[in-house]
């Protein structure tokens, strides 16, 4: 593996890949690194010649009073991990190289972010496309890669990719998940051990919601007042619960299609996301 630390030099490198034909994933990621991320690197890596991962804690997506400051890092045991999972390179930018000066462009996400992190977190998606956008261009990538824990930000990528016309083919991933159901996330740490017990609440609220759905139920209030009141046993403070269609997030008086229940709750030092989607049969069908 190799580290690259300039995106000066990142894009060299990458023009080099390109010229020899070679197909490149990407998996951007902030570090931190657990099995979520190296389930990327390693659909990463059967599915291309070169694994390019970056490691940026991108602040440009970090609104004031968030964790910008305290979000957890170890480059070291990240460079250990992301050897050990087939990365090529590991790209480590500084924030200096990837916002030089004042900014002349930002990317701002138009849709698909009025709800959920989005609305929670003003300003956050415009910091990740813009960033992305910046990635993208420097890796040159044939695929990139994204955990389906942040659904919302695979929809966002989605849009970006395709308003913008980039020759990059998007690969969602599932979430990887503890023994009890829990979403694995560089922000776990942050959990007392009675929080942590807790904190299956969240995918066990979805999995209640999904039952729902398969038992005939298509009311989205109906199904988000058991999920809310699933979380509402925990200390946790909901910050949403809601249900959408996937991917464009938005609400139905009646469920049908692709749609998206996801959750977020705030926990004493860590605010949790987890989302379930399901496909829900065309309904009328059955009657033929
Ligand atoms: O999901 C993340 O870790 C970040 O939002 C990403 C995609 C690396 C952009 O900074």
């Amino acid at each position: 593996m190799i580290e690259i630390k300039t995106a000066k030099d990142m894009q060299c490198v990458t023009k080099t890949y390109r010229k020899e034909g070679k197909t490149i994933g990407f998996v951007p990621t902030m570090g931190f690194l657990h099995e979520g991320h190296m389930a990327l690197a390693e659909k990463a890596r059967k599915e291309n010649d070169i694994v390019v991962m970056s490691i940026f804690v991108n602040p440009l997506q970090f609104g004031p009073g968030e964790d910008f400051e305290s979000y957890p890092r170890d480059i070291e045991r990240d460079r250990k991990l992301a050897e050990g999972g087939g990365v090529d390179v590991l790209f480590t930018p500084a924030p200096e190289d990837m916002y030089q000066q004042e900014s002349t462009v930002i990317v701002n996400v138009k849709k698909r972010t009025d709800v959920l992190c989005g609305r929670s977190r003003v300003g956050h998606f415009d910091g990740v496309a813009t960033v992305l956008t910046k990635l993208f261009n420097l890796t040159s990538p044939t695929r990139v890669y994204f955990g389906m824990k942040d659904a919302q930000q695979v929809a966002v990528v989605d849009g970006l990719i395709n308003d913008f016309f980039m020759d990059i083919k998007l690969v969602p991933v599932d979430t990887v998940r503890e023994e009890d159901g829990l979403a694995k996330s560089s922000r776990n740490v942050y959990l007392s051990k009675s929080e942590r017990e807790e904190a299956a609440a969240l995918y066990q609220s979805l999995q209640h919601g999904a039952r729902l759905i398969a038992d005939g139920e298509r009311n989205p209030d109906v199904i988000m007042e058991e999920v809310r009141g699933m979380l509402n046993k925990t200390s946790g403070v909901i910050d949403y619960a809601e249900i959408y269609s996937y991917p464009d997030l938005k609400s139905r008086e009646m469920l049908s299609g692709k749609i998206i229940i996801a959750v977020a709750v705030k926990f004493s030092k860590a605010r949790l996301i987890d989302n379930i989607i399901i496909d829900i049969p065309d309904d009328r069908k059955e009657d033929l």
